[in-house]
């Protein structure tokens, strides 16, 4: 496991270098990020490069003992060459180009910069094919950063109706699969279907997914174009991109069927504060949540089902949330173990230094602008002291996660406050607060090899789906549904049957009707006899050979089903109608993982985790108050003791079932 930064040596003057890059070494850093932004420091105009610059960057860290990930420049095309041709830049909906000066301004589906991607990036990886010190490459930045996924020029709109036309016979069949009688909206061709610009009221919900789809797998071909690129020049080079937190329009699952190696970007006090939906508590402003971060850990090692890395840490203060306090004392040393505990294998912090021009000064670096520690750094070098090597994490437990199912609730939530993230977030902390390890993976995983599968809002489901999960079952599995689940077929609309459609076998029961609820209607539900909060769903439910777990004890669907659970084959399944309030929603989840016979934990307090990973147990404390550790008097600690501090961590060899953790 080893810590590493990203940097700028373009940034700086050269006499720094040398500085910068003993001071890394010092700090006990294994890898260095290079380059993503720095296509007009390579060519700063047409066919004139200027590699010798990075070649020496390399080669010091290198002489240093420290490997380089080098990343294609493509996030920022230079200024001449958007002159050159300005027909890569993208358009929003209503047509307004999106401008050169900041980043991210070139569309996907763009020939001419997909001739220009092809151009640097062969040229870059040519120049690198046999230097010793790169170890591997990045793709681009952040693809899709600053909404930039749905792109709406011409060049999008051409390739859209391309990509109708390959997954449909013909239009008709489109017609029919959508259902543009409604409104009259049939289409005559496939040239016919544009991306969807402004209109006077919403636009189809059929079209829409279509072009969320579309302009997802706009991102995957983009990025093949580079992977292979990389591989044929090396193949021994390891390929990554790094995705963001909570990323709402593109599908990380298909991108990463082409990389080696998942990475992402962590920022955890800017998170909770600009994407999610209660308010940040004063600890969380200084730590973050760990749930909030775990279940991006959980995503990205989930989409390969291997070790990932984060490829950016918060180093301290950042410069795009509404506010940036300055993090806890230990939290940049936290979020690395924390990382390790989820299965990461390498924590590069953003950025080695506080830069003194562009967009980003007021964003913290190890190091400020004059060269001394900034705040982050010690806990880096901490970090990078303590880690040490571990196999991957082996996951009991299965929440399943689609960024389709995401895009269609949000293109008809049915109410304003029904958030996919956040409804699968309850789930997840429910699971993570009695200390289990959660592989979070899209729905058509493999899932045997999980003694308990999680899924919540299955919205769109195919009947291949709903074999599988029935299969599952009848083979032992323990599965949770939740709400929303086969509530629509895989384009968008109502299936002839009634919800949860193909799953009606499985569950034993139907949806016979749903409401949405603002905060002033009582929510009250009863599950196995006791009381509890729902919010925003309710599904009044119908069953058939289900049991009868939980009903609504209050407003209109008073004494209705709304929690159902029915035996099949070998394994069980339990489909709970209401989006449940954190205390049903422990219930629930503590019932699958005893059914199931997972290990686990007494319910932790908020901010406090733990976690297994190959014969270890990490207690993460991202609170101000010390917890106490009540483990066996001769387990071996590695990190920290019985008692772990605020912001701290203690890592001890064992297993969950070898610790009970207390607030002291
Ligand atoms: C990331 C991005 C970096 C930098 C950083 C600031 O989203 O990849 O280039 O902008 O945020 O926190
Ligand atoms: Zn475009």
């Amino acid at each position: 496991m080893s810590v590493g930064v990203c940097y700028f040596p373009e940034h700086w003057p050269r006499q720094r270098w040398e500085r910068d890059v003993e001071q890394m070494a010092e700090a006990g850093l294994k890898y260095v990020r290079l380059a993503e932004f720095s296509w007009g420091r390579l060519e700063p105009e047409r066919e004139q490069f200027d590699f010798e610059w990075l070649d020496e960057a390399i080669e010091l860290i290198g002489d240093h003992g420290m490997e380089v990930i080098l990343c294609t420049p493509t996030a920022t095309p230079p200024k001449w060459l958007v002159d050159e041709r300005p027909e890569i830049l993208q358009k929003d909906p209503d047509g307004t180009v999106r401008e050169f000066g900041s980043r991210r301004h070139y569309c996907f589906n763009s020939p001419a910069y997909r001739e220009e991607t092809e151009r640097i990036v062969t040229r870059m990886a040519e120049r690198y094919a046999d230097n010793p010190y790169v170890a591997g490459w990045q793709t681009d930045n952040e693809y899709g950063c600053h909404e930039t996924v749905r792109c709406y020029c011409d060049d999008c709109s051409n390739a859209f109706s391309e990509w109708l036309a390959d997954s449909h016979d013909d239009v008709e069949t489109l017609n029919e699969a959508w259902g543009t009688t409604f409104w009259s909206q049939q289409y005559p061709d496939f040239e016919a279907v544009e991306p969807p610009g402004p209109t006077p009221a919403e636009h189809h919900p059929s079209r829409l997914l279509a072009y969320y789809r579309f302009a997802s797998d706009s991102v995957v071909e983009y990025n093949r174009l580079q992977t292979e690129i990389l591989r044929e020049v090396n193949d021994d080079w390891v390929v990554t991109h790094n995705f963001m937190g909570h990323f709402d329009t593109l599908d990380a699952y298909d991108v990463s069927k082409d990389l080696d190696l998942v990475s992402w970007d962590s920022y955890p006090t800017g998170f909770v504060q600009d994407r999610r939906e209660s308010e940040a508590t004063v600890e969380e402003l200084l730590a973050g949540d760990p749930d909030q971060v775990g279940l991006n850990h959980d995503i990205y090692r989930g989409a390969l089902d291997r070790p990932f890395w984060v490829m950016e840490q918060q180093p301290g203060d950042v410069n795009w949330p509404p506010h940036a306090p300055q993090p806890a004392d230990g939290a940049m040393r936290l979020w690395a173990h924390h990382a390790v505990a989820h299965g990461g294998d390498a924590v590069l912090y953003f950025r080695w230094r506080r830069c003194r021009q562009g967009q980003e000064q007021y964003h913290a670096g190890l190091r400020k602008q004059d060269g001394s520690p900034d705040r982050g750094y010690a806990d880096a070098s901490n970090a990078a002291e303590e880690l040490f090597d571990l196999d991957p994490v082996d996951a009991p437990v299965a929440l399943l996660h689609s960024y389709e199912n995401l895009w269609a609730t949000n293109i008809q939530p049915h109410a304003p406050d029904f958030d996919y993230w956040t409804h699968a977030g309850t789930y997840y902390r429910a699971l993570r607060r009695r200390g289990v390890q959660v592989d979070v993976v899209p729905p058509e995983r493999d899932l045997d090899e999980y003694a308990a599968v999680v899924g919540p809002a299955l919205y769109l489901l195919d009947n291949a789906l709903a074999a599988r999960l029935e299969a599952y079952v009848e083979d032992g599995g323990q599965l949770l549904i939740g709400a929303r689940s086969g509530e629509k077929d895989t384009y968008n609309k109502l299936p002839d049957t009634l919800q949860p459609g193909p799953l009606t076998d499985l569950v034993c029961a139907t949806v016979a009707q749903h409401e949405s609820l603002p905060e002033q209607v009582p929510t009250r539900v009863s599950y196995d006899g006791e009381e509890y909060e729902y919010r925003t769903w309710a599904e009044w439910l119908d069953p058939d050979d289900a049991t009868v777990r939980g009903r609504y004890a209050a407003g209109q669907g008073d004494g209705q089903p709304a929690v159902v659970d029915a035996e099949r084959g070998r394994g069980r399944v339990t489909y709970c109608g209401v989006w449940p309030g954190r205390n049903l929603a422990d219930e629930l989840a503590g019932n699958l993982l005893d059914r199931a016979g997972v290990t686990t934990h007494a319910p932790l307090p908020d901010g406090v985790r733990v976690a297994e990973r190959d014969g270890h147990v990490w207690v993460t404390n991202f609170t101000a108050s010390p917890v106490s550790v009540d483990a066996p008097a001769d387990a071996a600690w590695i990190i920290g003791n019985e008692t772990v501090e605020a912001y701290d961590v203690g890592v001890l060899e064992g297993t969950l079932e070898d610790v009970a953790v207390t607030r002291t």
